[in-house]
């Protein structure tokens, strides 16, 4: 039988632009709302989405920021062609800042250190960095220790008065924010407020910003100058149900074509260490995705696809190249579209849905569709 759907790659992620379209309208919208900006998250190779084309998408929807965690993925957005204000804010001790500082990069500092190596790359370039100042208020990842952070300010306004740098904003990063309510949150936007403070008495005048997905959703008093969205761009809602963000659409679907069918008897055992046996004749459609493209092997025997307009099972384990579905005795053809997880829109699974019976996040998810072999196809799907 010919093949169907000869257009579809081996094994692809779709990855729907009109979704991120309608997902950074309605972000941006909400920061708007509060008199804030947006800044789109593209870290990650945008949450495995593609950095770069998210960044330009979401730059012609609302937002007007980029941020990134590396310098490396700084670099290559400003390469690649994007002009708007890129944030960068995880650094190494010895980074050498002299590149970003040429490409006009604005880059988190959150300590005398950090500080000092921002300087030296100022001195090499002669160009005045933008710089933030990052305060650790309570998530004790990076960011100035409050005890530290007088000192860090005087030395930042001492470089700005020199016109070394410029101190574009004060910041941190929410612990709780997908828990509302915790007061974790409240305590954390104190501690920012009173290092802003601090920055303002010190004769800066930086804007502050603090307001992950969860808190651009449900915190607009968080929003201030700048919010910084990922997940919720992406159309996954960091928020627990009954908390808002009902609106979103996933952007990502996984799916593969199914590269061969068969029969096989009651009793035949599926796939290694032949842990699923057919109770019965059935059909087995051979789905050419495994571990090695982005199928995570825990989900050997936990999970369904969309396969015929159907859900189907996948049983056995999932191999490295990939899975075997059981489709019973329905017709289903070689070359038929197999969708592994997507919106969720014609019934087949979601990166949510993985990620629960995994007891992990969609985040991890959707972070780790990066695979060489995997085409990563950008596309308007439509849809609403
Ligand atoms: C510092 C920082 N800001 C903003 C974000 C975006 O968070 P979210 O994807 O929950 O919107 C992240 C992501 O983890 C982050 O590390």
């Amino acid at each position: 039988m010919a093949a169907q759907n000869p257009h579809l790659p081996r094994a692809e992620v779709l990855v729907d632009t009109d979704a991120l379209r309608h997902n950074i309208a309605l972000l941006s919208g909400l920061a708007a709302a509060s008199g804030a900006q947006t800044m789109a998250v593209v870290k990650a190779d945008g949450y495995g989405h593609g950095a770069l084309h998210v960044a330009r998408t979401a730059l012609e929807s609302g937002a007007s920021w980029v941020g990134v965690c590396h310098l490396e993925e700084a670099l290559a957005l400003r390469a690649g062609g994007i002009t708007a204000p890129i944030f960068s804010w995880l650094h190494v001790p010895d980074e050498d800042f002299t590149e970003a500082v040429s490409a006009g990069i604005d880059l988190s500092v959150s300590s005398l250190a950090a500080l000092d190596a921002v300087i030296v790359a100022v001195n090499r370039t002669g160009k005045t960095a933008r710089i933030h100042l990052k305060i650790d208020t309570g998530l004790s990842r990076n960011g100035c220790a409050p005890q530290d952070w007088p000192e860090l300010v005087m030395a930042a306004e001492a470089a700005q008065r020199t016109g070394w740098v410029k101190v574009i904003g004060v910041w941190s990063h929410l612990a709780c924010a997908d828990e509302p309510g915790h007061p974790s949150i409240d305590a954390q936007a104190k501690r920012l407020t009173e290092a802003h403070a601090l920055a303002v008495d010190a004769g800066l005048r930086p804007i502050r910003h603090i307001a992950n997905s969860a808190a651009v959703l449900s915190r607009p008093d968080l929003h201030f100058e700048l919010v910084r969205t990922g997940i919720a761009m992406y159309g996954l809602n960091p928020m627990p149900p009954g908390f808002g963000g009902d609106e979103l659409r996933p952007a990502m679907t996984f799916r593969a074509r199914v590269a061969l069918v068969k029969r096989i008897t009651a009793g035949e055992g599926v796939s290694y260490g032949l842990s699923w046996t057919a109770p019965h004749e059935t059909t087995i459609a051979l789905v050419p995705a495994g571990y090695a493209d982005g199928v995570p092997r825990a989900l050997s025997g936990r999970m369904e696809v969309l396969l015929g307009g159907k859900r189907r099972p996948v049983v056995g384990r999932v191999c490295m190249d990939q899975v075997m579905v059981d489709c019973g005795d329905d017709v289903v053809r070689e070359g038929d579209e197999v969708v592994l997880f997507g919106p969720g829109t014609r019934g087949e699974p979601t990166a949510t849905e993985w990620a629960d019976t995994l007891g992990t996040i969609h985040y991890e998810i959707v972070t780790g569709m990066t695979r060489p072999r995997v085409v990563r196809t950008v596309v308007p799907v439509g849809g609403a």
